[in-house]
């Protein structure tokens, strides 16, 4: 066979097999009627940098996002960065208020490391810092309302960046250590949910391997992986720490936030499965495996190592823990935690051939979604609501979900000045929640918990508040930062007070 028809025969086998899955009876309008159950967990997300302003205020010290948009501005829209934000440092009882219209029953915010500790370590603790979180958790508490706290949103203290950062174990292990003893030394007796890391995905492979958020070190198929052992290794000292000096005192929860789209076969073909479980397991899989059974996902240790030693490395890319640190690892959560927007479809391919390491050629799985799929603003971004459904089950299946998992994020992209958003954002929420509904009844899922991102418009890292996901509006043009409900509002209100996505409900079955 020539080399032409050869390609021939292979485009077309592609497309045959790119139409063999259908996943149009999928796409569901239908919404369940079945009630969420009372103890539901239902509240809104935000992330320290993307609300709070007050960069400087009190003795805070630039994170490295405040280095970003000082240093950096042409990395955001004009004008369009986290100096400000929302202003909710000056805001905590409008953002208090709104949080009890919305009878939300949890708020998850992070604490912004700078902001409490300057120097990064606790030599140096700002006492204003911890007392603006104690008043936004006094008063949370005083109105019934759970604070799930995030320990590290991306934005670390700039100057344990200039010592390396998350790539600088000897620093970034003990500082964030000492860090989480901190807070459950000051706020533990109030605080009961904890993550200690939000997205170490993004922080790591974004942050030092392919570029994308701060602090943008360009460390291809070496700085991810690097930055991810250490992220891990923080996350099960401190978590031990609590085990060891907190958990009889305060019995609160502690878990790692991680973020996926899920990958769906893109056909029913053995390589598609195969591919799509591979995707999952190098994005979902690379934290949670360790913080479950205590190792990374053994395709993951086989294809790095491989491709590895084809690149004449003297050492496998994908680092190794000691089998004391596996212990520390194994089982170092008390809730699972899943942050989701969308899904892709992931197809089989040929490894990628052994050049400059990455991350993807690591993988090697083709991933995309169809033309025909409905878009946001984002390129990235479709709305696939059964993807939910496809990947809570997923979780469920592989790590086990008798401690509970919490979807800690799921939200709806668009350019944040609709207010009429009912059957864009509202429908979004109300898809994707039937279908996690779904999960639970149909598949039982032990699903506790539904965060939504986000209460209000913020600053959406380098995208400035050109995309955004909130459902209050901020005017970011007036001192007030004034707060505006949209549709979406009402009817998450609805939603979260009657545990019913639509007008009448059969009431949740009995466990
Ligand atoms: C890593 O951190 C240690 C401990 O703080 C410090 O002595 C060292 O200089 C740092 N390494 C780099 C490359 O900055
Ligand atoms: C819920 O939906 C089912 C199936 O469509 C229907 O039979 C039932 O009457 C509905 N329940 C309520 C309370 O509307």
């Amino acid at each position: 066979m020539s080399w032409l028809s050869a390609s021939l025969v292979l485009a077309f086998l592609f497309q045959q097999s790119w139409s063999d899955k259908s996943f149009e009876h999928l796409f569901s309008e239908d919404v369940s009627n079945i009630s969420f159950p009372d103890n539901f967990i239902w509240g809104y997300a935000s992330a320290a940098y993307q609300v709070e302003g007050g960069w400087d205020a009190d003795g805070k010290s630039e994170s490295i996002w405040d280095y970003d948009a000082h240093n950096h501005p042409d990395w955001f829209p004009e004008g369009q960065n986290g100096d400000v934000a929302c202003d909710a440092y000056h805001k905590t009882d409008v953002d208090i208020d709104l949080l009890v219209y919305q009878g939300v029953k949890a708020y998850r915010f992070s604490i912004s490391w700078p902001r409490v500790l300057p120097t990064g370590l606790v030599d140096n603790i700002n006492e204003a810092g911890i007392a603006y979180y104690k008043d936004l958790i006094t008063k949370l508490r005083a109105n019934n309302i759970e604070p799930i706290v995030t320990m590290h949103h991306w934005d670390h203290p700039r100057i344990l960046e200039e010592q390396g950062g998350f790539l600088n174990e000897s620093l970034i292990v003990p500082a964030f250590v000492d860090y989480a003893t901190l807070l459950w030394e000051r706020f533990g007796d109030d605080v009961k949910w904890w993550t200690t890391f939000n997205e170490p995905k993004q922080t790591c492979g974004g942050g030092y391997d392919y570029g994308g958020i701060s602090p943008q070190v360009r460390l291809s198929g070496v700085g991810g992986y690097i930055c991810g052992h250490n992220v891990l290794k923080a996350h099960a000292k401190a978590y031990r720490v609590y085990d060891q000096k907190f958990r009889a005192t305060q019995n609160g929860k502690v878990s790692m936030v991680i973020d996926t789209s899920w990958h769906e076969p893109a056909s029913d073909s053995a390589e598609d499965i195969e591919a799509s479980e591979r995707q999952n397991l190098f994005h979902y899989g690379w934290f949670a495996d360790p913080i479950v059974f205590g190792d990374y996902p053994e395709v993951m240790r086989q294809r790095v190592d491989e491709r590895s030693r084809l690149q004449n490395l003297p050492a496998s890319r994908l680092p190794y823990f000691t089998d004391e640190e596996k212990e520390e690892l194994k089982g170092s959560y008390d809730y699972l935690a899943i942050n989701m927007y969308t899904t892709d479809l992931a197809k089989w391919k040929d490894d990628d051939p052994i050049g400059d390491p990455s991350m993807s050629d690591d993988v090697s799985v083709t991933t995309y979604q169809p033309d025909d799929w409905e878009k946001t603003v984002t390129d990235w971004f479709k709305v696939v609501p059964w993807g939910a459904r496809h990947l809570v089950r997923w979780i469920a299946n592989r790590y086990g979900d008798g401690k509970g998992i919490i979807v800690t994020e799921n939200g709806y992209h668009d350019n944040g000045n609709n207010l009429e958003d009912l059957d864009t954002r509202g429908r979004y929420h109300k898809l994707y929640l039937s279908n996690l509904n779904d999960a639970m009844y149909k598949d039982g899922v032990n699903l506790i918990g539904y965060i939504a991102w986000s209460l209000m418009n913020d600053v959406e890292w380098y995208a400035g508040w050109l995309v955004n996901l909130g459902h209050y509006h901020v005017d970011f043009y007036s001192p007030e930062r004034t707060r505006t409900p949209k549709q979406s509002s009402v009817y998450y209100k609805k939603v979260v007070t009657t545990n019913c996505l639509v007008d009448v409900c059969e009431p949740a079955p009995r466990k």
